[in-house]
């Protein structure tokens, strides 16, 4: 085996930030598998354009004899499955891509590493490992007071897209108890940072507030989500790759629960603070209540005791220090963002909050 890493989804927001941190931390070599949907962009990864560690491949992890292939060629040492549908508000407009993706996707990932992990020296099969990325959505919804998630939690997915994660889980699991695959399984909440595709509540807001448009929040605003700076997350799977226990799953979190309220009003104030304007009204009076979204989860919160005392995994960012960096990333890549936010995405907006 080489010192190899197959990343699926690695042009992706978290597969993006989870490359770069690997090439920037490690001597590892990234094969990167991505299918470029609306949600992959290329662009994420210009800083490790000319590092010959990377290479991209443009192709869908439902394709097999593709899979095989790469495995054959570069014989990696093991894999980070973040290819995925990944937004709650298109799995309830068209679930089905969810299905073949999520579902169907990684079942083909794990049969091809079945095959290529049972042909390899005792010393090697010691050594793969087959790391599952996934969220605290298959966990369902929690009351206010209830204690976090923690692994032991019975698994009530709400959406289609929790429910795509939630199988996809189970196979994993499956395919360790049955045939000894090495696969480990990291659930995580809502992540934040450089490059999440403005579809999402936190890039959405900064771009609203930033062009002085409607801010959309889903019904009374009081849901919870229990935010995680991405590189904290990219920290913590390298974290569960080198050092995770085989079968075992581990609950990532950043201990940071936000109403929704709360998280837009903050970027309005931070957005006020870099953009500052005297003689317009504050920001903040943007936020327009709109429809709540269908079977909207009130609350998550993760429990990450396991990783943080097994692994000595802890975030580095709080929510406050991570939020402004994020702002600022975001106000000073306005080409980035102008490219992601043309054609298809004006139209995802109109589908999604026009009449609502
Ligand atoms: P994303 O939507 O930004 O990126 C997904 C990537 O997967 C894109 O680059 C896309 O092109 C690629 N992809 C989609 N279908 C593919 C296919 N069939 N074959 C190959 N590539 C395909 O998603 P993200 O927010 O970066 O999430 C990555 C993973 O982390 C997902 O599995 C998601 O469930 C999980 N997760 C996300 C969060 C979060 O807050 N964003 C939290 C916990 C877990
Ligand atoms: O919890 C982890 C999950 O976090 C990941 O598994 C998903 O891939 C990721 O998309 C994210 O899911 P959410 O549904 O929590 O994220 P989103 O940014 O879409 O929404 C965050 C909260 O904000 C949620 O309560 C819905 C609300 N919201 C969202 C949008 C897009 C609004 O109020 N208005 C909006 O316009």
């Amino acid at each position: 085996m080489r010192n190899c890493i197959l990343v699926t989804g690695g042009a992706g927001f978290i597969g993006s930030n989870f490359v770069l941190f690997l090439l920037g931390d490690s001597d590892i070599a990234v094969l990167n598998l991505d299918k470029l949907t609306y949600a992959g962009n290329l662009h994420n990864l210009d800083s490790v354009k000319t590092d010959p560690r990377h290479q991209f491949v443009q192709g869908d992890i439902c394709d097999r004899e593709l899979v095989r292939s790469l495995f054959e060629a570069h014989q990696p040492r093991g894999i980070v499955h973040f290819a995925a549908e990944s937004h709650v508000d298109r799995s309830i407009l068209g679930p089905e891509e969810f299905i073949r993706t999520n579902i169907s996707g990684t079942f083909a990932l794990l049969e091809e590493s079945r095959a290529y992990w049972e042909q390899l020296p005792e010393t090697d099969k010691k050594k793969f490992r087959f790391l599952h990325v996934s969220t605290d959505e298959v966990y369902g919804s929690l009351q206010p007071n209830d204690p976090p998630f923690t692994e032991q939690n019975q698994y009530a997915p709400n959406s289609p897209y929790a429910a795509s994660k939630a199988a996809a889980d189970h196979l994993v699991r499956a395919y360790h108890h049955t045939y000894g695959l090495p696969t480990l399984a990291s659930n995580c909440s809502n992540n934040y940072g450089p490059f999440q595709f403005p579809e999402k509540l936190i890039p959405l807001t900064i771009l609203n507030a930033r062009d002085r448009k409607p801010i959309p929040v889903y019904g009374d605003g009081k849901n919870v989500r229990d935010w995680l700076y991405v590189e904290d997350h990219c920290a913590a799977l390298k974290t569960v790759l080198e050092r995770g226990r085989p079968g075992e799953t581990y609950n990532v979190g950043g201990s940071s629960e936000k109403t929704n309220v709360e998280v837009v009003t903050t970027i309005c104030e931070l957005v006020d603070e870099f953009l500052p304007d005297a003689s317009a009204r504050p920001r903040v009076e943007l936020i327009k209540f709109v429809t709540d979204r269908p079977g909207h989860d009130r609350r998550y919160a993760m429990d990450a005791n396991k990783l943080q005392s097994e692994l000595g995994w802890k975030p580095r960012e709080n929510f406050k220090s991570g939020l402004r960096k994020t702002v600022e990333w975001y106000l000073a890549h306005e080409q980035w963002l102008s490219t992601v936010s043309s054609g298809a995405y004006r139209e995802w907006i109109e589908v999604q909050y026009s009449g609502r």
